[in-house]
């Protein structure tokens, strides 16, 4: 599979894809590609649109085409549990799957990744990866350079991204984690499990009284030019927040980020955390390091806009 990345699309040519809904936003493909052409790889990733009622018939697509993975997007993330063949650990930990990569069995019976395959045999399998919650940990610390043992960690939303996160940053030993989600009791879900899971971090939800180091969002509110602060500012106003990072990366300036800036929070967007999220994923498809600084470029200048 190696050698210099081919211009042009060939009989010989292998597939990656993120499936979302919407999806048109991602910033994915720029990102993907950009990896593949400095890995040398004869393969492309698309995009494609798909309603979570098709969700199963679109994994069995991707499987018959002798695809070699998959990125899932909102709002697939928790549906993908129930419908890989197998779980990774990542997968059963942080309780969603945003990778699927394809195998096949060697002569031995052993199963590999379909990279590992000249002649792809029709026997494939699932297997679903979550890289999302080591990428959250990594951005959040190379971006606003925050110690999360320790922390103190207002944390918004409850959906897949929010449970992730939650329990990571949890396993990260945070000594103090509020949780607050429209939905409260989709946030005490989330608290009841990191009490089982991490008994030392102290978790609650609702806003705290005191100071928080970091407010973290997982919520979409931000996505649509028109939404409202994911954070009710009377109940808990961003003064009493020294940094903040929003899982959105477009627009990369979200209103809560604009508010916090103006408060003289340090703020980071989404980017950092689709970066490594989508780095691992391509380790996982590849087996080889990812082209971080590639895959960086492509990504700032598909968000930013050429410099
Ligand atoms: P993801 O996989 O990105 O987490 P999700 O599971 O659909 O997607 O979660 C979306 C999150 O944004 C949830 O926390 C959701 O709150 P609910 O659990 O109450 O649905 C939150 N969210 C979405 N729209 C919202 C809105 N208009 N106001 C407040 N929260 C909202």
């Amino acid at each position: 599979m190696s050698g210099l990345f081919p211009k042009n699309i060939s009989a010989a040519t292998r597939f990656c894809a993120v499936y979302g809904h919407p999806v048109q936003h991602s910033a994915s493909p720029a990102m993907q590609n950009a990896g593949l052409a400095a890995l040398g790889l004869d393969w492309r990733y698309v995009a494609f649109d798909v309603h979570p009622e098709n969700l199963r018939a679109a994994i069995a697509g991707a499987k018959a085409m002798k695809f070699v993975g998959l990125n899932l997007t909102v709002p697939h993330k928790l549906l993908a549990l129930d419908l890989v063949d197998v779980l990774d650990d990542s997968a059963r930990r942080w309780g969603a799957v945003n990778t699927i990569r394809f195998e096949a069995r060697d002569a031995g019976g052993a199963w590999k990744p379909l990279r590992e395959f000249a002649d792809v045999p029709d026997d494939i399998r699932t297997h679903g990866f979550n890289t999302d919650a080591d990428a959250i940990a990594r951005a959040i610390r190379e971006d606003l350079k925050i110690e999360l043992r320790g922390a103190r960690v207002l944390l918004l939303g409850a959906g897949g991204a929010g449970r992730a996160a939650a329990l990571k940053l949890a396993h990260e030993g945070v000594d103090e984690l509020h949780l607050v989600n429209r939905t409260s009791a989709k946030a005490e879900e989330v608290a009841r499990d990191i009490r089982e899971q991490c008994p030392d971090v102290r978790v609650s939800v609702g806003y705290p009284e005191t100071p928080v180091e970091l407010l973290l969002n997982a919520t979409s509110l931000g996505l649509k030019p028109d939404d409202s602060l994911p954070l009710d500012v009377k109940a808990f106003p961003l003064r009493m927040v020294d940094a903040i990072y929003d899982m959105i990366y477009r627009p990369a300036e979200t209103p809560l980020l604009k508010a916090g800036q103006l408060e003289g929070c340090r703020v980071a967007n989404g980017l950092g955390m689709l970066l490594h999220q989508g780095a691992k994923a391509l380790e996982i498809w590849s087996g080889q390091p990812a082209p971080l600084d590639a895959m960086r470029r492509a990504l700032e200048e598909n968000v930013y806009g050429a410099k």
